[in-house]
């Protein structure tokens, strides 16, 4: 089968397109202020270059696509409505069968796409989503109770002057030493606001070097989320976590989940960075399998901007 799928429910535009085993992957993302409206407009300028050099990358014309799958939601209004308009209208146009899927879901599942097997937990973490999540029925079993840690180590990056997380780890990598930071835990679910204004204040009373507090940071918010997984571990009895979203990117992290996959005999499940960040080959992995499986979208596609990972298979007429 030949899918088409789209992306796009924030700053990232991706299109991908799915051939069997085979995936072209690309993405476009805007780089600035996160205005709404600049987002779609973004989307909008670089949708057609992108969709050409997807088709000519996997040879194959418009025509010959089988099914097109696009990010229904959690995701920001304008950008998300441009990107389930475009599918609406390729769909239509070229009478091309359409099904939307929910982006964190599609997170999960590409992890398990590619290594071939299903996880007991999730941990999905990206800017605007922390959570842990059962993965048989979706159950959101632990979250973030006010920011995503994404999110947050983007503004302790933008506090110095950085462009965002990945520009913060690289600094943090070069600290010597650790410095204690406020922890807070609350069962399965973990607050950042607290240790992100502890960052700001230390930076201002220059408590130790950015390269010390911005490690700390990372360490102790990273320590706070492994905290919650081993509870969650515990209580589910699970034997294997998928680990995704775009934090799952960080190194630290990943040095962090060796040991508590060494400490706990658990196996964590992991992928490349290029299907960790926001990107569509999920979407087309995700909408191919629920499609073969008999699931079908309510045409036209409508937007779903609050939609929770363990509402994924709610939006669906079943065959
Ligand atoms: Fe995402």
């Amino acid at each position: 089968m030949i899918v088409l799928g789209i992306e796009s429910t924030a700053h990232t535009l991706g299109i991908a397109i799915k051939r069997d085993r085979d995936i072209i992957n690309l993405i476009d993302t805007y780089q600035g202020e996160y205005i709404p409206r600049d987002l779609a407009e973004h989307h909008a300028k670089v949708f057609l270059k992108l969709l050409r050099e997807a088709l000519q990358k996997a040879s194959i014309e418009m025509s010959e696509i089988e099914l097109i799958s696009v990010s229904q939601g959690p995701g920001i209004g304008a950008p998300l409505s441009f990107g389930i308009g475009m599918a609406n209208y390729i769909s239509s146009k070229l009478k091309i069968p359409l099904i939307g899927v929910n982006h964190g879901y599609a997170h999960i599942e590409i992890v398990e796409y590619m290594n071939g097997k299903r996880g007991d937990l999730a941990l999905y973490i990206s800017g605007g989503n922390t959570m842990i999540v059962r993965r048989e029925d979706l159950k959101i079993i632990g979250e973030t109770l006010d920011m995503g840690i994404g999110n947050m180590l983007d503004k302790a990056a933008r506090e110095l002057g950085l462009r965002g997380a990945a520009d913060l780890e690289r600094l943090a990598l070069q600290r010597d030493k650790y410095i204690e930071f406020p922890y807070t835990v609350k069962g399965m679910n973990t607050t950042f606001a607290g240790i992100y204004t502890y960052f700001v204040n230390s930076i201002k009373k220059n408590l130790g070097t950015k390269e010390n507090l911005s490690y700390s940071l990372f360490h102790t918010s990273f320590s706070m989320l492994l905290e919650t997984l081993a509870r969650a571990v515990f209580a589910y009895r699970a034997k294997s976590v998928v680990v995704c979203g775009g934090v799952a990117q960080s190194k630290i992290l990943n040095v962090m989940l060796d040991s508590f996959s060494e400490q706990y005999g658990i196996e964590i499940l992991r992928t490349e960075n290029q299907y960790n960040r926001d990107n569509a080959a999920m979407i087309a992995v995700l909408g191919e399998r629920l499609y073969n499986e008999g699931y079908r979208s309510e045409f036209p596609l409508k937007s779903i901007p609050r939609y929770r990972v363990s509402d994924s298979m709610k939006h669906y007429i079943r065959l």
